[in-house]
């Protein structure tokens, strides 16, 4: 088991497969792009799985699989394939952008993948284009309305970027009002990979409730706590809206995470400004004993929440190189 020494157990892994994406969000990354990692730097399928392996022997139960945008690496569902052939892995999840994900459905249910938390900021056109600097919200919305048809337990994940997409806030809420998803709305944190944006601090949980219950004209009401969001629901609504306090980090004490990124880091928490890399130490000859002692050490770093986290980050990363 790996506990830190606040005796937190990791049981759950993020996992980045690709930095690289097909759209470009104004939280993320900056419009022209960031320096993607070099093929060669990438672990490969086989390494991750190795690790992977490593941390479900030592009680890791459940992955979510993130990126950039996880479908944009080729053969991701042969990978899928593999990791849910893991003894002991209890759950895997994939948080993506939507754009390509309505092909692999099928295949993703097949496997017994169910979990799809699905990123959308507007539901106009307009918008979208403004937001990701790229097109496809159709493709989004009909990967949207095939996953809800099909069983999937979906959760929408809406970046509040104060003017930018306030006003679509309310008709995304509502999407939860006849069918049976969650909408989340969270705090926008400092990992655009460029300068943080001043407005963003404005709009804390608080704010973003106060502001839903006004347009919705509807309490609010408060639900369970889910992981990372505070869950409110609605009367005679069938899916829930959340809120997750990602830059307050409210929620640090409960912390069972650990990060991968797509390169072969370890980082012990989001708002740790480095990672360990695992790869080289793999790549030079490592056994499982190694590289278990190396997360050990990894984990033993964890710190107490995000504002004390390890060198933290100066807020110029790319959420699409942490993984969210
Ligand atoms: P579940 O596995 O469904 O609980 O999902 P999740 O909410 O942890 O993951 P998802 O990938 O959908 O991320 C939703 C938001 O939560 C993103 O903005 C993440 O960056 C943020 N988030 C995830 N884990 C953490 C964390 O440990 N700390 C903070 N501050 N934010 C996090
Ligand atoms: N702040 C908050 N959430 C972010 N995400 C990406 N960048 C940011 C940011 N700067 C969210 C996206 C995606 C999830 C993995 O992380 O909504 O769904
Ligand atoms: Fe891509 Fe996700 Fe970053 Fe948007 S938030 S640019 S969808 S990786």
């Amino acid at each position: 088991m790996l506990i830190d020494k606040f005796g937190r157990p990791i049981k759950y892994l993020r996992l980045s497969v690709t930095d690289r994406c097909n759209l470009r969000c104004y939280y993320c990354m900056p419009e022209e792009g960031i320096k993607f990692i070099a093929h060669k730097n990438l672990l490969t399928y086989e390494e991750m799985l190795r690790l992977c392996t490593i941390l479900v022997k030592e009680g890791v139960e459940k992955i979510r699989i993130t990126g950039g945008e996880p479908f944009v690496r080729k053969e991701l569902l042969f990978f899928l394939r593999e990791l849910t052939k893991i003894k002991g892995l209890k759950n895997i999840g994939i948080t993506s952008n939507g754009l390509l994900t309505a092909q692999y459905l099928e295949e993703l249910k097949t496997l017994g993948i169910t979990d799809l938390n699905l990123s959308l900021d507007c539901l106009s056109e307009e918008k979208f284009l403004e937001i990701t600097r790229r097109k496809g919200l159709k493709e989004v919305l009909n990967t949207l309305e095939l996953a809800t048809k099909m069983g999937f337990k979906v959760k929408i994940n809406t970046v509040v970027m104060g003017e930018k997409n306030k006003f679509e806030l309310p008709a995304l809420a509502r999407l939860a009002q006849k069918k049976p998803i969650d909408v989340r709305f969270i705090e926008e944190m400092p990992f655009n990979g460029g300068e943080e944006h001043q407005e963003a601090r404005l709009w804390t949980h608080q704010n973003i409730k106060d502001f839903l219950e006004a347009e919705l004209q509807a309490p609010l009401v408060a639900d369970i706590f889910e992981s990372t969001a505070q869950k409110y629901s609605i009367e005679g609504w069938q899916g829930k809206i959340g809120i997750i306090p990602a830059h307050s980090r409210t929620f640090c004490g409960s912390c069972d995470r650990l990060r991968m990124t797509a390169q072969g880091e370890i980082r012990n928490c989001l708002y740790a400004g480095k990672g360990y890399n695992i790869k080289d130490l793999m790549r030079s000859g490592a056994t499982d004993a190694d590289l278990l002692a190396y997360f050990q050490q990894i984990v033993s770093k964890k710190a107490k929440n995000g504002f004390e986290a390890e060198n933290r980050s100066s807020g110029h990363d790319s959420m699409s190189i942490i993984g969210g």
